[in-house]
């Protein structure tokens, strides 16, 4: 049960209000034997951009994990415990072979897998190697991306193969995605999560605060849903613009995806379901750290372009001086900043637009609770080759205003439900 702090109802009380509760540790905190660990363990993640395995090997850490990748001479990937299991000393320093990765300090080498191929300075009888694995994890390179599997081996689930990534039929990815834009924040991951489900703030932040980040048109609040989709959640976000009714939504897709439509969409055009711009995936680095790793996807005509539009857009990343992100914010101050990088829920005070952060973290509370009871929680196991149909889209309707904005409001809701069930019965085809 989350600790609540006082609810405070009067004036310069500040005095009233100062005990800070405690993270929800359940939902937020991911080292191996965690609640929340394990069950991100069950799930196929991306460590890596394939082009930054150069020749040398990366010291990495996931989910509170300190590991090293690499790709050896072969040019098979490995991802392994960064410490020599001989005395530890870190593989970053390794020499990259035909065949694995050999520690600088005594030379044993290491397969991919962690099998332990020479101890050198051991007597030639030695048994050790033959006994004794160094820890790996099994990778697999989609799309530009590593991805690794970090869960028990018994229980490894199909590679998901997301129809945003892979054309339907075809073999290899789409030629209109791209990798790039790996960034990290200095926060938990859900609360990276919970942003992508809380449309109202690209009203506010990304809008009327900073000025028109994306459209003129995300300036309006939305008429909202969330809904629960066959692979996580969606939001539902209606607006009007003149005689149109323009639908958006996002996907959650469990437990660290999220696909977001178009941030050029005017509501302008009328069109069917058009495909999102943006999957991304967040992976904890630790508790207070995630990187967040993006696969952009462009059409056939922006991908050719000279001018391709970027990755990543404004106010993602702090890179910018303190000064210029406190006059103009983006994602990466709102977001990052939240409690001290960790959300404690019992100092927050939920509202009606907050629906979607609440359903959120039920899914995750769900899939945990599928994990501690020996179920597969929602998303772990996509039947193998078979693309997984997803939601995020825009949409533009004609559907000419009602007579009077209650009944405007009503109309915008009820259109987007329909909108968003419709292509739930009938997922589009890419
Ligand atoms: S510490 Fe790695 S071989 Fe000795
Ligand atoms: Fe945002």
């Amino acid at each position: 049960m989350t600790q609540r702090a006082a609810f405070l109802g009067q004036p310069y009380g500040a005095y009233l209000h100062r005990d800070i509760p405690q993270e929800d540790g359940e939902l937020t905190h991911v080292g191996p034997g965690t609640p929340c660990g394990e069950y991100l363990r069950r799930f196929w993640h991306p460590v890596a951009a394939s082009d930054e395995l150069k020749d040398v090997p990366i010291p990495i850490r996931i989910m509170g994990e300190d590991l090293v990748i690499f790709r050896d001479l072969s040019g098979r990937v490995g991802l392994m415990e960064r410490h020599c299991p001989h005395r530890g000393t870190s593989l970053e320093f390794g020499s990259l072979s035909e065949q694995g990765i050999r520690c600088c300090y005594h030379g044993w080498l290491f397969d991919a897998d962690g099998t332990i191929l020479e101890t050198p300075g051991e007597p030639a009888g030695s048994t050790l190697k033959d006994r004794l694995c160094h820890g790996a994890y099994p990778t697999r390179e989609h799309c530009g991306l590593v991805f690794a599997y970090m869960g028990p081996k018994e229980l490894q689930p199909p590679f998901p193969v997301f129809d945003t990534i892979v054309g339907e039929g075809e073999e290899g990815h789409r030629p209109s995605s791209a990798a790039g834009g790996k960034h990290y924040m200095p926060c938990n991951w859900l609360q990276i999560k919970e942003n992508s489900m809380d449309p109202v703030h690209t009203a506010f932040l990304h809008t009327i605060v900073s000025g028109a980040q994306f459209t003129e048109e995300f300036g309006v609040i939305p008429e909202l849903d969330f809904i629960e989709t066959p692979i996580g959640m969606v939001y539902i976000a209606t607006r009007r613009v003149g005689d149109n009714v323009w639908v958006r939504m996002n996907d959650i897709i469990p437990p660290n995806i999220h696909q977001v439509a178009s941030s050029s969409e005017d509501g302008r055009q009328e069109h069917g379901f058009d495909r999102p711009w943006l999957t991304q995936w967040s992976v904890p680095v630790d508790d207070n750290e995630t990187m967040n790793i993006r696969l952009r996807h462009y059409s056939e005509e922006e991908y050719r372009s000279s001018n391709r539009p970027p990755v990543l857009t404004f106010g993602q990343v702090g890179d910018r001086d303190h000064e210029a992100r406190q006059r103009v914010p983006g994602d990466y101050d709102a977001m990052s900043t939240i409690h001290w990088g960790m959300s404690r829920h019992g100092l927050e005070h939920l509202g009606y637009t907050d629906r979607g952060v609440i359903m959120l973290r039920n899914l995750v509370r769900r899939g945990i609770e599928d994990v501690q009871v020996g179920r597969s929680p929602l998303g772990a196991h996509q039947p193998a080759g078979q693309v997984v149909r997803t939601y995020a889209n825009d949409t533009v309707v004609r559907v000419p205003a009602a007579s009077s904005p209650e009944e405007d409001a009503k109309l915008l809701r009820e259109t987007g439900l329909r909108v968003a069930q419709g292509y739930i019965e009938n997922p589009p085809r890419f």
